[in-house]
């Protein structure tokens, strides 16, 4: 029993399961699909969940009918080739005691339709606001075709061993749009009045009961807040929750933040407040008697989860990405370990940024997400020998290797010369809302050195000589990289240095993060890795300290690299209220303080602009001194992260974990 998260770890009764706890790992794409069915990355991605102790999975949605394709690497509709598969997986997740249910759903007017090659399909022909797609107005044969999509999926699901079906009535998709005055102007019997525009999900609900049996769960997930002009607000949805409710048509409902209209509050990043969910969870919750309700979105810790159980807020929560982040959450908190979670940091760039790509789904702080079947914990063996390990660099990659190469049984000694570990990942920590970076370094990564006697030596130089005279057995060279400072730019391939740039006045991203140099007021922030945290971050942090920043890029749109991890948005809007102004298609070539000579890529046409400060946001050259002076060393060197190429976070933590499996 939990004494830190006693509410959370109390056991739930919904219809005629009872639920071990009230934490659910809630419906998301992990995009692993082969051809469109589940193969042995799905099998592997949820059981290490199950095994992780989580109480409850609802598995990525089943499209309910051809046309409610979405990715590629999404399950295509259900047939019976799927059953011996999923039925695979339910019965390895059932033996940890987890109920399992899996989504259905139809996203009408969103759907892709160049990869299911059939128009999108919407009450009344609604143009898709996400990509301007036009929509074909369902006909009355047509509504009854999907509705028997929903209902033969759900039959195939219960054979496929689930206890129960979640239907999706989020984001504004097909049955949520039925419910939009807005978007369904039909006037037959599936539009018009409040019940007209409930029969579409009464007719779904109630036939998929009939079918089903008593015995089985179903769930209906609700957008708690359109967010959008003449959209609807929480109170309509009250109202359809307790419509549905009285009805008994569905057993619980987790409650979504965000739609097509409002996409990236799909899956809020850090530029969001914490807890966006459960304000909408309660609100339906005192409209309905008989249905469980389900926060979720950006409640992401336990400690958020307990609260939201202990102030009835919600009857369960689904922690998503902070599951993805660490598939152990559920056990650990139960445990009272909440210390050894690894952290979700809300950041997007790797989960949600590789599903937009179309990529299977990762993590940026755990890469054996989505390697499960390979790198899952019951993959990590002991070192078959224990050796004496160096790791030189405290960065994502250093920490990473070494945490992993101390938990295989080696003895790690990192060392570093900056005072704090964290390397150039630390900064990111201190541009605005971005302290849950701080927390993943200084919260589990420094908590977790310490509990696996690892060695830390900081503000220590480490040359060759020293390298050598440790005696490791192995050393891992994870030494990063520094500022380029030459303002070369990709789209001047012919200029090595900018003009003027060993003038006065130009400084690096990270001059500005630790504060050790002091800017005039009227920034240029030339930025050549495409909007990009550490240079759309630092233009934020300098706007919000009364700066008048510039961004000037080669790129078309401005932060056009956060479009993917849906933090350009946000980031946009956030711009705006800083006033922080972007020239996008344009070049800097030359600096002569304070004038700045900038040209625009499109017509050539240079102008002058005068700056106090010049800021930039290139990408950096790896720092590979100690590399090169341990060449004939005869020591077994390894080099990992920015050192070999100057990258992200992900990338660095990736090859530490990697690495820290081979060693
Ligand atoms: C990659 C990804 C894909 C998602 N796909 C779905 C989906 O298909 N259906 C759905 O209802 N929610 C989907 N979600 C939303 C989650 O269920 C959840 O509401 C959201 O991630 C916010 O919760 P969190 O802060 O705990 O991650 C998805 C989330 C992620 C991260
Ligand atoms: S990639 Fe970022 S947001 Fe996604 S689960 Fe990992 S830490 Fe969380």
């Amino acid at each position: 029993m939990s004494k830190l998260f006693p509410h959370l770890f109390s056991p739930l009764k919904i219809r005629h399961l009872t639920l071990k706890h009230r934490l659910v790992f809630g419906t998301h794409t992990p995009n692993l699909s082969i051809e469109g069915h589940p193969g042995e990355r799905h099998y592997h991605y949820y059981l290490e969940r199950a095994q992780g102790g989580v109480a409850m999975i609802s598995v990525e949605p089943l499209p309910a009918h051809g046309t409610a394709v979405l990715t590629r690497g999404q399950f295509l509709p259900a047939d019976e080739t799927m059953v011996p598969h999923f039925r695979r997986i339910t019965e390895a997740c059932h033996a940890h005691d987890v109920v399992m249910v899996q989504q259905i759903f139809h996203i009408g007017p969103h759907c892709d339709p160049e990869n299911s090659f059939e128009a999108n399909w919407s009450p009344s022909g609604t143009i898709s606001f996400k990509d301007g797609t036009a929509s074909h107005a369902m006909t009355e044969s047509e509504i009854e075709e999907i509705i028997e999509g929903f209902v033969r999926t759900a039959r195939l699901l219960r054979e496929c061993g689930y206890d129960g079906v979640e239907i999706n009535a989020g984001y504004l998709a097909l049955i949520d749009s039925f419910w939009s005055p807005l978007f369904n102007k039909r006037d037959d019997a599936w539009g018009g009045t409040f019940e007209k525009r409930m029969r579409f999900s009464v007719e779904i609900l109630s036939r998929i009961r009939k079918a089903v049996g008593n015995d089985f769960l179903i769930g209906l997930t609700m957008t708690g807040d359109d967010n959008m002009p003449g959209g609807s607000r929480v109170e309509d949805r009250m109202e359809i929750a307790a419509y549905l409710d009285q009805r008994g048509l569905m057993d619980y409902m987790p409650i979504k933040t965000g739609s097509y209209y409002d996409w990236a509050r799909v899956m809020p990043t850090f530029l969001y407040d914490p807890m966006q969910g459960p304000p909408l969870a309660t609100a339906i919750r005192s409209a309905v008697k008989h249905a469980k309700i389900q926060a979720e979105s950006l409640v992401r810790t336990p400690a958020n989860a307990e609260r939201t159980i202990t102030e009835g807020w919600a009857d369960m929560v689904s922690l998503v990405r902070a599951q993805i982040a660490d598939p152990h959450l559920a056990n650990k908190a139960a445990e009272d370990r909440p210390e050894d979670i690894r952290p979700c940091i809300s950041c997007n760039q790797v989960c949600v940024g590789r599903r937009f790509r179309d990529y299977w789904l990762s993590c940026l702080v755990n890469p054996a997400v989505g390697r499960e079947t390979d790198w899952g914990s019951h993959r990590l063996t002991p070192a078959a020998s224990p050796r004496r390990i160096l790791v030189v660099g405290a960065g994502p990659a250093g920490l990473e290797t070494a945490r992993m190469a101390a938990e295989r049984g080696h003895a790690v000694t990192l060392v570093d010369r900056n005072e704090r570990i964290g390397g150039q990942f630390r900064l990111a920590a201190t541009q605005p809302k971005r302290g849950e970076v701080a927390e993943l370094l200084f919260g589990y990564y420094q908590g977790q050195m310490e509990k696996l006697g690892i060695e830390l030596c900081l503000e220590t130089e480490w040359d060759a000589d020293a390298v050598k005279a440790f005696g490791a057995d192995a050393v891992v060279l994870a030494t990063g990289s520094n500022p380029a400072m030459t303002g070369a730019q990709r789209a001047l391939p012919h200029v090595d240095r900018l003009a003027g740039v060993d003038g006065d006045n130009v400084y690096s991203i990270n001059d500005v993060l630790t504060g050790d140099e002091t800017l005039g007021r009227r920034v240029l922030l030339l930025d050549d890795i495409d909007g990009w945290l550490p240079a759309s971050g630092t233009a934020a942090f300098l706007a919000q300290r009364d700066h008048a920043v510039t961004l000037v890029t080669a790129s078309a749109t401005p932060l056009a690299a956060l479009a993917r991890s849906m933090v350009d948005g946000p980031m946009r809007k956030l711009f705006a209220e800083l006033g922080i102004e972007t020239i996008a298609d344009t070049v800097l070539v030359a600096w002569s303080d304070p004038d700045a000579t900038l040209r625009n890529l499109l017509d050539g046409e240079e102008t002058r602009r005068a700056f106090d400060s010049l800021i930039l946001a290139t990408p950096n050259l790896p720092e590979t001194n100690l590399q090169r002076d341990l060449i004939g060393s005869g020591l077994e060197v390894h080099a990992i992260g920015d050192c070999v190429a100057a990258r992200t976070a992900a990338m660095a933590i990736y090859e530490g974990a990697r690495l820290g499996r081979l060693l």
